[in-house]
Parts: C-alpha cells; sequence; structure tokens
C-alpha cells in the first residue's frame, strides 16, 4: 500500500485518477518515478499555460532567490511586486485603457471569487449574487455558494445563501422584464458572476450577445459584473482574456491559475476604482497575499504578450486540433466538441463512457481530466507551449482511446 492510500485523507481525487507518482515535468510533458512519459492535456486545470518548468521563468527565480530576493511580504512593498505590477499595467492594462486596480489575496481562485463577492456586496448594500448554471467558482462558502455543482455544493455542511442561478444563456430580456416589474418580487443583485467560457462545467461557450446583454442589465440595475477568469485568462482562448473580442467591460476580473506563471500559487482581482474605493486598507487580509516567486514568474510570463507569437501559435494549434479530430466527429454524431482556443471539449454523452475514456488515455500516456454533468466532457487544455508533435501524438492517443472505447460499448 502505498503512502497515499495509507495516510492521505479520503478527499483525494486526482491520485485516484492517475494512480502513478510523477517526478519531473518539462512543458507538456510529465514523467513517473517509473521513467514513462505522459503528455500533459490537463496543465494543472489551466494553471500551467506555460508548461511545467517553463526555462525562462526557471531562470528568473534562480536569479532572484541567489539574489535573496524577498520570498514572503505579506502586503509589504517588494521589488519583485513592483516589477510584477508595472509589467501587468504596461503590457495588458494600459493597451486595453483599463483603469482596473490590482487586488491580491490568498493564493488560489476561490480567494479571489470570495473577495469580488464581499467587494460588491459592500458597494451596493446588497446581498444577493446572481451566478449561473454549470459555473464553477471555488470551494469556500461563498463561492461554494456560486458554484452551480450539486456534488460539491453537498459537502458545505451549511445552508449556502444569498446566491441565486440563472440558466447559463438565459433569455436576457426575460430576467431584465423581471427586475424592471416592481411587483416580481426579485430585488436588484449586488453582482452577476460569470465565467465566459464554464470550464470545469462542460466548456459551455457564453455568446457575444448574451454577454453584452448581460453586461447592460448589470449597469442598469447598478450591479457588478464580475468575471471569473480564473480558469480561461492568461491567453488560454488565444487572447489574454477570454471576454476580449466580446465587448465588455467587467467590473471586476477574477484572476488565478495561470496568473503566477509557472505554476507556483497566486490570485489577483482586477477591480475598477468606482468599486475599489470601497475597500479601507487591510479590510480583506490573507497570509499569503504576496507571492514574490509568482510575482517574478509571472512578470516573465508577460513576455509572451508583448508580441503575437504565442497567440498565432495557439490560433494554429487550434484549427490543427479541430481538424484532426474532425473525422471522430463524421464518424460518430453522437460527439460534440465545444470550446474556444485551447480550452476544448469533447462531450461524448455520459460521464462512466469519459471516465473508461479518461482511463485508457492514461495508460497510453495521455494526461486529460473530464468535466460537465456527470463529468461527460472530456476536457482538453494543454499548456499553449505544447509543442506540435507533442499536441498531434496527444490527439492520436486521445482518439485511439475514444474509438475503442465507444466501439466495446456499442
Ligand atoms: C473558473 C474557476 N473559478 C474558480 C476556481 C477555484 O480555484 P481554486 O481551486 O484555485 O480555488 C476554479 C478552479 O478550477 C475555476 O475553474
Amino acid at each position: 500500500m502505498s503512502i497515499f492510500e495509507e495516510r492521505e485523507s479520503n478527499i483525494r481525487a486526482y491520485g485516484r485518477v492517475y494512480p502513478v507518482v510523477f517526478s519531473s515535468a518539462k512543458n507538456a510533458r510529465q514523467i513517473d518515478e517509473q521513467g514513462k512519459e505522459y503528455i500533459d492535456f490537463f496543465a494543472g486545470a489551466g494553471v500551467l499555460n506555460f508548461g511545467h518548468n517553463n526555462s525562462r521563468m526557471k531562470k528568473a527565480m534562480i536569479e532572484y532567490m541567489e539574489k535573496d530576493g524577498v520570498l514572503h511580504s505579506l502586503d509589504m512593498q517588494t521589488t519583485a511586486k513592483a516589477h510584477f505590477m508595472q509589467r501587468f499595467t504596461d503590457v495588458i492594462l494600459a493597451p486595453r485603457k483599463m483603469p482596473h486596480r490590482m487586488q491580491f489575496m490568498g493564493p488560489t481562485g476561490t480567494n479571489a471569487v470570495e473577495a469580488a463577492m464581499k467587494l460588491a456586496r459592500r458597494a451596493t448594500g446588497r446581498h444577493e449574487v446572481v451566478a449561473f448554471s454549470h459555473g464553477f467558482h471555488g470551494m469556500t462558502l461563498g463561492a461554494l455558494a456560486a458554484t452551480a455543482n450539486q456534488y460539491f455544493r453537498g459537502a458545505s455542511g451549511v445552508p449556502l445563501l444569498h446566491v441565486s442561478h440563472e440558466p447559463f444563456g438565459c433569455d436576457i430580456g426575460g430576467l431584465a422584464a423581471r427586475y424592471r416589474d416592481p411587483s416580481s418580487g426579485l430585488e436588484p443583485p449586488a453582482a452577476f458572476l460569470l465565467e465566459v467560457i464554464q470550464a470545469e462545467g462542460g466548456v459551455n461557450v457564453a455568446g457575444k450577445e448574451w454577454l453584452q446583454g448581460l453586461a447592460a442589465l448589470a449597469k442598469e440595475l447598478g450591479a457588478a459584473l464580475i468575471v471569473d477568469e480564473i480558469q480561461v485568462g492568461c491567453g488560454r482562448t488565444g487572447s489574454y482574456f477570454s471576454f476580449d473580442d466580446m465587448g465588455i467591460e467587467p467590473d471586476i476580473i477574477c484572476m488565478a491559475k495561470g496568473i503566477g506563471g509557472i505554476g507556483t500559487p497566486m490570485a489577483m482581482n482586477l477591480v475598477h476604482p468606482d468599486l475599489d474605493k470601497h475597500w479601507s486598507p487591510g479590510e480583506h487580509t490573507g497570509t499569503f497575499r504576496g507571492q514574490n516567486l509568482s510575482f517574478v514568474a509571472g512578470a516573465e510570463a508577460l513576455s509572451y504578450f508583448e508580441s503575437s507569437e504565442l497567440m498565432d501559435e495557439v490560433a494554429d494549434k487550434t484549427r490543427l486540433t479541430r481538424q484532426l479530430l474532425q473525422p471522430l466527429l463524421n464518424s460518430d454524431s453522437s460527439l460534440q466538441l465545444r470550446g474556444k482556443g485551447l480550452i476544448i471539449g469533447l462531450d461524448v454523452g455520459d460521464g462512466e463512457r469519459a471516465a473508461a475514456i479518461v482511463k485508457r488515455c492514461f495508460e497510453d500516456g495521455l494526461i486529460i481530466a473530464s468535466c460537465g454533468s456527470g463529468g461527460r466532457v472530456l476536457k482538453l487544455i494543454p499548456p499553449l507551449t505544447i509543442p506540435e508533435d507533442d499536441l498531434v501524438e496527444g490527439l492520436d492517443i486521445l482518439i485511439n482511446s475514444v474509438r475503442s472505447v465507444m466501439e466495446e460499448a456499442a
């Protein structure tokens, strides 16, 4: 029996799906203790957009440590933090004319969502947040109230209050009419909270018109528009933000996962100054809200957005992925493909089937995860930096696994 089976909490999940011990990793490959290599189509659920052990980031981090750069600093001012903030301003915010301020909090996604909901409630004096069906926003109680999945909600132990769920892609006209009707019983919310592409929820892509309608409704109601970019930001969709081409201006943008560049934790909210002024100093703290190694690697990651090279590569790899999957889709009309950029969902219609495919892929050397209702969607989120050969080899494994599992089921 391994130490994991013997001593790790029953909560362990991915260790059961991928039952080997990984010892090293580089770009889109992970290697286990037996020396077997796996192509990584999971990328830490969107953390490793720039690959495992990105050489440029690793070098910058080692240099920083060799100089005895400050590693822990709460939210004190450090050279690494100043550099990251300046780079983020110059490369991401200024070109988009975004006046947003950067708020750092505990370094995981759920921390970012908690802070966003708290601020929207504080600024509006309202309680209710509207989230959406199939949305995923984290595991702490506030964020969990916004997460739609029943399995996760069921573990809360207390009622999950002050968040309601509308269908993702709902009729905005109908929703607006309900809010405008003074006798509908609906109170205007503090915020609308959504993912532009629902990642854990099954790779569901919001339409531009729907997003614009929702943004307009939020504005009309004096509610904040909070966009959760935690899994699909940082270049995943072929542009830095998943909403770059959607014509919306979110009030708060929640970032985590890939923002730290190399895989060390960090979370950050981009907050419009009109909302940010409602915070008082130190009102929302967190011991680990100054992740200096993540600032160093995260600043280095921003150089990928100074030219169009990586985003052009993402467009090419997206085209190639869709092209190679097309014959599989043609051969079975029950399969559905969804996504934007390099987050692609292959809906195989059934959670057990998806689990069998995940298992088969893993045996053949591909790490891929499932998501969506009942886990019926295979989610392809390789590092954006994946070499084309690895992408093709991984797709080959996936296609063969899908075919063999589907044939066995027939
Ligand atoms: C969209 C989204 N929001 C929030 C979270 C929660 O992030 P964390 O697990 O780092 O708390 C996730 C995690 O998968 C996510 O995908």
